[in-house]
């Protein structure tokens, strides 16, 4: 079950990963929230913020803090964000929250990848939480016969487009044992615009927030 307050602790302690005026990468989600908030507290302030969503976005400004554009920032010290899922080995799923694609191109332009998550989210094996793929409308039938054939059931979420004007295609029932060549064949689907698993690129630092405290776990 995943608990508001495990979520909580794993965000307030990625605070110690964020130097003092760092352009600093920002995820989304109700975790992400949770950092959001912390930030907007600490008394050490970053210089500014890449946000990977609109709801970020706004939620960083009402916390007093600038955000920038990925082009004008360059490559970012740090990218702080939760996950759906996460291995031991910090390979993970992303996207519920349907932000994957910018979310993949702030970790890609990041050195240090913080991943926050409540204890519910560490797991063996990839593939329980449905795996979110962004597709260009026009594609989205090709895309999900492709996927049927991949062995996954994709279902179209509902609630409208993404930031980027794109649908989802939430996977089911994919077995994922080889993430980074899965993760590299979706990606090679033609209207394919990204997929949740962050395997190529995972996170260099899981910290889960349990009960008792925070587990930190490195690459
Ligand atoms: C959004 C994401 C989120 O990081 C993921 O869905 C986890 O969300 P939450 O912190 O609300 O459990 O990938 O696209």
């Amino acid at each position: 079950m995943a608990s508001d307050d495990q979520k909580r602790r794993a965000a307030e302690a990625a605070l110690a990963y964020v130097p003092e005026g760092c352009v600093l990468g920002v995820g989304t989600g109700s975790t992400v929230n949770h950092f959001i908030a912390a930030l907007g507290r600490r008394r050490q302030p970053i210089a500014a913020a890449v946000s990977s969503s609109e709801a970020s976005t706004r939620l960083l400004k009402a916390a007093g803090i600038d955000v920038i554009e990925l082009n004008t920032a360059g490559d970012l010290e740090v990218y702080v964000d939760g996950a759906d899922e996460a291995t031991r080995h910090l390979q993970l799923i992303k996207g519920g929250g349907g932000a994957l694609t910018r979310e993949k191109i702030v970790a890609a332009a990041s050195r240090r990848f913080v991943c926050i998550i409540d204890a519910s989210k560490l797991v063996d094996v990839l593939g329980r939480f449905p795996l979110p793929v962004e597709v260009v409308p026009m594609a989205r039938s090709y895309v999900a016969r492709q996927l049927v054939r991949l062995g996954g059931q994709p279902v179209l979420r509902e609630g409208g487009a993404t930031d980027n004007g794109n649908v989802i295609l939430d996977v089911h029932n994919l077995r994922i044992v080889d993430p980074k060549t899965l993760e590299t064949e979706i990606n090679q689907i033609a209207g394919v615009v990204a997929n949740g698993l962050f395997a190529r690129r995972g996170a260099d630092l899981l910290l889960v927030g349990r009960d008792s405290g925070v587990e930190t776990l490195t690459a």
